[in-house]
This record gives C-alpha cells, sequence and structure tokens, in this order.
C-alpha cells in the first residue's frame, strides 16, 4: 500500500466535512487525549489559525489529508519553525481506526520527513505525546524519535505531554 499526502489550505465546506469525518474515525484517540473530538466549526478555525501560535503565520501551518486507495485514510499538521527556525513541530497524526495497524502511520511519517528535510535550516522534528497515549508513545519511538525529558502541561490534553524529538544529520 502506499500513502500520498494532500496538503489543504484554504479547505470547503465539503472538505472541511470530510476532515470532521475524518477526526470522528478516531473516536479512542480523542476520548483518550482531549475528551472529545473537534467540531466542524474548530476545524474550520484550524485554517484561519485559531490555533496557531504566536509568530507563525498560516503559511507556516500545513495541513495534510492522508489518502490511500483513493480513501482518505488520516490527516496531519505539521508547523514548519516553531518555536524556533531550526524545529519543526507535528501537532497532529492520525490514522482512521480501520486503517490503523497496517503501516499506513510509518508512510505517512516518511512522506512528511522527506518534505521536512528539504525545509532550508530545519534541524529537528518533535512532538507532544499526551502521557497516557501509549500506542503513539510506541510508534513514535519506533520512528527514531527520542525522549527529550521534557514535560508539558498543555491544558488541551487530559495528560501531561513528553516531548520527542528527532534530529536530522
Ligand atoms: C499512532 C498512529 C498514527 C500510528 O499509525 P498506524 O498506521 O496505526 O501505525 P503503523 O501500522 O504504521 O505502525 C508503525 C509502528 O508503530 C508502532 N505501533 C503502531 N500501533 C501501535 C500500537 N497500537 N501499539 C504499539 N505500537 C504500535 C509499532 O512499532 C509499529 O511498527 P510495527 O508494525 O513494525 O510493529 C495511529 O495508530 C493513530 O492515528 N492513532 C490515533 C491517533 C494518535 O494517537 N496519533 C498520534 C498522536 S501523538
Amino acid at each position: 500500500m502506499s500513502i500520498t499526502l494532500q496538503r489543504i489550505v484554504a479547505p470547503t465546506d465539503e472538505e472541511i466535512a470530510a476532515l470532521h469525518e475524518l477526526c470522528l474515525g478516531t473516536p479512542g484517540y480523542w476520548r483518550l487525549c482531549e475528551g472529545k473530538p473537534p467540531g466542524r466549526d474548530q476545524i474550520a478555525g484550524w485554517f484561519a489559525g485559531a490555533d496557531l501560535p504566536e509568530g507563525l503565520s498560516l503559511a507556516d501551518e500545513y495541513f495534510f489529508t492522508l489518502w490511500a486507495e483513493n480513501r482518505r485514510v488520516g490527516l496531519c499538521q505539521i508547523l514548519r519553525g516553531w518555536p524556533y527556525r531550526s524545529r519543526a513541530m507535528i501537532g497532529l497524526m492520525l490514522i482512521v481506526e480501520e486503517w490503523q495497524g497496517l503501516g499506513l502511520g510509518r508512510l505517512a511519517y516518511r512522506e512528511l520527513e522527506r518534505l521536512i528535510i528539504d525545509w532550508p535550516g530545519i534541524q529537528t522534528v518533535w512532538i507532544g505525546v499526551a502521557a497516557n497515549n501509549l500506542p503513539a508513545l510506541s510508534f513514535w519511538q519506533s520512528l527514531g524519535f527520542r525522549a527529550t525529558g521534557e514535560r508539558r502541561r498543555d491544558p488541551k490534553f487530559l495528560a501531561e505531554t513528553l516531548l520527542f524529538e528527532k534530529a536530522f544529520d
């Protein structure tokens, strides 16, 4: 199986509905990490910069729909140059439940990494993983991410967030 990343910049209502559907396809994740999935308005807000950290512009935020076998199977979001120019942060990576465990997450990350490595000046990629999201902890470690030892209390998450990073040579 292969996976394709389609960048979404200014989604139509239909695309917002499709992204919402993808979020509803990972109920276990939202229940565990944030309590409930985002609503359509919240998703529309992502594309208006609602969750964008200070100092970044919409051009630094990349949302992708993940496609396999002509189906939307997931989505991811990445911030370029945050919190400083040499870092990229993966904010979200979801594979819908019925497509999990088939290697698609690994393939999606491989495509993402190709993109990130081509960004001039980016030396590391990092992600905050909710400490209670045990499958995700294994997933990122299997891709070469290492725990930095930093922990954060992000009010968005029900549990503490552990920071993982991967450096590029
Ligand atoms: C985490 C997630 C992105 C992984 O994608 P996936 O397609 O299911 O994972 P893959 O099949 O590509 O697995 C890659 C590796 O991750 C690890 N892994 C994946 N699922 C795992 C699980 N449930 N338990 C333990 N390890 C797991 C394994 O090391 C696996 O390698 P292997 O197949 O050689 O054993 C996906 O399961 C998901 O969307 N989960 C819900 C949302 C989420 O938690 N996102 C991450 C937020 S930080």
